[in-house]
């Protein structure tokens, strides 16, 4: 928008002051609480442009910027936020808390939109009342490349995290994900693996500091917040605690090689036997090497990235794991920067792609996880890839299949809220994709009669699932006496968090006592 056209509006806006909502498209624009809060926001000087209500002609396109599935669009299936604030500062999400606690109405933060039941921008529950505070609009990296630190917004992609770290510290690195449009805000919240989780455990094992906005709208960095708090938002879960604004991170080394291969098998030729043997050998390779499996209905793919050359990969690959029969042939060498592209956007991105925000997929999805302790038995595999090959008719699978070990499974499980750790042999991301309606249904059954069907092969007691992949099958809140039931929420909680989550729980009794950051999954209280 460019000034000139600010300033007009802004202009306007002031003349009607009071925020005066012109067109009342929908009647809740109107609701003394919603223009309460509105007003509020304007006089703590949010600028008037910020702020999209259910009647700007922006509020629509604002809202889908970053929603990643298409069966998110439908926005009747469920409760839209009352209006967007776009915060360029953090004394923006202070006032929305501080404004929505006057006037009844809840804030989700939203970061990167890619929360994988779209939680950070809908509601189930139709009547509930909730603001989106949406913070892509604060996405700074400053990189202190002589002491390998940075302080990153939370508003900012992995992939622009990566990439500022590249440009002023080309020999270092950070440990998160793999896709470069998630954002650092929610990722963070829930752990952040990716393909460096070998070397050097998840994003939050190197958080050293945060600023976080809590339930009060005050601002808390590390010392102030105490390190019950600090704990919990390491791990614990977006949307529970108060909004982080921005992380304090170690960065990590990275050499000026790494190999990235890709090994291809069919079914029919070897990839389940492969596929069974690699189960045990994965996790106990050297830090240095992730090899992760992509599984389909009728190949699977073998896909790792070595810290270091080709020369120095041939030799481990061969001793290790004879079985994949890799080949220098598969060696792609590159620089760190290079393989985020390549590996999530294929041989052809470059580095600059992975700066590209937009990220709506073409078609929808149904993800869920589990972990595995124990290998599971060719026999089994077996059956799973006839089941994975019954699905082509009405949509597709993919299974990510991301080997722990080494450093990941070193740290502590009480260390952080991620408790998946010593023992986890992978984890399994489940990936059901279709499109149209019609094919949803059929899918969408499908999905859960794997998820059935692998129930013994997975960890129990409980069966455990990634609090990052969010899977509200597993369960959702209960509101009772206006308070989120910790009886309730430990049939999902201790699913992601096992025994951290009566920590977690305890944590937000003091902090957040009244649960106001609440959405169907947050922490619940447990008071004392
Ligand atoms: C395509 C894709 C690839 C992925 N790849 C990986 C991967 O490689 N490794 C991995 O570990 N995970 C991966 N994930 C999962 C991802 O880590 C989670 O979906 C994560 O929560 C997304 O963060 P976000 O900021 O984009 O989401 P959002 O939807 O913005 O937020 C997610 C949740 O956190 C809350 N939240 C958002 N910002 C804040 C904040 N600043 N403070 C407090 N709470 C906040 C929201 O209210 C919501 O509840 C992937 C997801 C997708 C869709
Ligand atoms: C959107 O959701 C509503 C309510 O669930 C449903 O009736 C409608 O068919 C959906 N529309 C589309 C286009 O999917
Ligand atoms: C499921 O995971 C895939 C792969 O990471 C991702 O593209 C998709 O958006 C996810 N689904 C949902 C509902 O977020
Ligand atoms: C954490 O960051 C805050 C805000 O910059 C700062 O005031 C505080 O001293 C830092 N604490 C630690 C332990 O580094
Ligand atoms: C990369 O680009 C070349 C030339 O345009 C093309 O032939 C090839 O198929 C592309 N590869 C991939 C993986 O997209
Ligand atoms: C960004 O990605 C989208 C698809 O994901 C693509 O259509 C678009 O061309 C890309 N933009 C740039 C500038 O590369
Ligand atoms: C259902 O899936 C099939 C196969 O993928 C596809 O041809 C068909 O168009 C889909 N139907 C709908 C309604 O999307």
């Amino acid at each position: 928008m460019s000034n000139s056209k600010t300033l007009l509006l802004f202009i306007i806006f002031c003349i009607f002051s009071s925020c005066y909502i012109p067109s009342p498209a929908i009647a809740s624009d109107h609701d003394p609480s919603s223009k309460g809060f509105i007003h509020c926001l304007t006089k703590k000087s949010i600028p008037p442009w910020l702020i999209h209500t259910r009647s700007s002609s922006s509020y629509t396109s604002i809202l889908k910027s970053s929603i990643r599935n298409p069966k998110f669009l439908n926005t009747t299936a469920s409760a839209t936020p009352l209006c967007i604030v776009m915060a360029k500062k953090t004394s923006h999400i202070q006032a929305a808390v501080v404004c929505g606690r006057r006037h009844r109405v809840r804030v989700r933060a939203r970061s990167g939109g890619h929360d994988y039941e779209g939680l950070s921008y809908r509601a189930e529950d139709r009547r509930e009342r909730f603001a989106v505070v949406d913070l892509s609009g604060m996405r700074s990296v400053r990189v202190d490349a002589a002491r390998g630190t940075a302080w990153v917004q939370s508003g900012a992609t992995l992939g622009e995290l990566y990439h500022a770290i590249w440009s002023s510290a080309p020999r270092l690195g950070f440990a998160a994900g793999v896709c470069p449009t998630v954002g650092v805000g929610g990722h963070f919240s829930g752990g952040g693996f990716g393909m460096l989780q070998r070397k050097y455990g998840l994003a939050v094992d190197h958080v050293v500091n945060a600023t976080l906005v809590d339930a009060r709208g005050g601002l808390l960095g590390r010392d102030a917040m105490g390190e019950d708090l600090f704990w919990a938002i390491r791990g614990g879960g977006g949307g529970s605690f108060g909004i982080v604004a921005s992380w304090h991170i170690k960065l990590v080394p990275v050499p000026p090689t790494v190999t990235v291969f890709d090994v291809v098998r069919t079914p029919e030729h070897g990839a389940i036997d492969v596929l069974t043997k690699w189960q045990e050998i994965a996790p106990r390779l050297p830090d240095d090497i992730m090899v992760r499996v992509i599984a389909e209905p009728r190949r699977v793919t073998f896909e790792a990235m070595y810290l270091g050359t080709c020369d120095e990969l041939l030799p481990l690959m061969h001793h290790r794991f004879p079985d994949l029969a890799m080949t220098r042939a598969d060696c792609n060498e590159m620089t760190w920067i290079e393989s985020i592209p390549y590996i999530h956007l294929g041989s052809n991105a470059t580095v600059a792609d992975i700066l590209n925000r937009s990220s709506i997929s073409r078609v929808n999805t149904k993800n869920r996880s589990d972990y595995v302790r124990h290998p599971i038995p060719k026999s089994i595999w077996k059956k799973i890839f006839a089941k994975l090959q019954q699905l082509t008719n009405f949509g597709e699978v993919q299974l990510f299949i991301d080997p722990y070990g080494a450093k990941i499974s070193r740290i502590h499980e009480s260390a952080t809220p991620f408790p998946h750790r010593e023992g986890v042999l992978y984890n399994i991301q489940y990936i059901t994709y279709w499109s149209g309606d019609a094919n949803g249904t059929l899918a969408l059954k499908w999905s859960r009669d794997l998820y059935k069907f692998m129930e013994p092969y997975g960890s129990k007691n409980p069966r455990e699932a990634y609090a990052n992949y969010r899977d509200l099958d597993l369960g959702r809140n209960k509101v009772v006496n206006g308070i989120s039931s910790y009886h309730h929420g430990k049939v999902w909680g201790e699913k992601y968090f096992r025994g951290n989550f009566e920590r977690l729980a305890k944590v937000k009794a003091k902090v957040d006592p009244d649960d106001y950051f609440r959405n169907e999954q947050s922490i619940p209280p447990l008071f004392e």
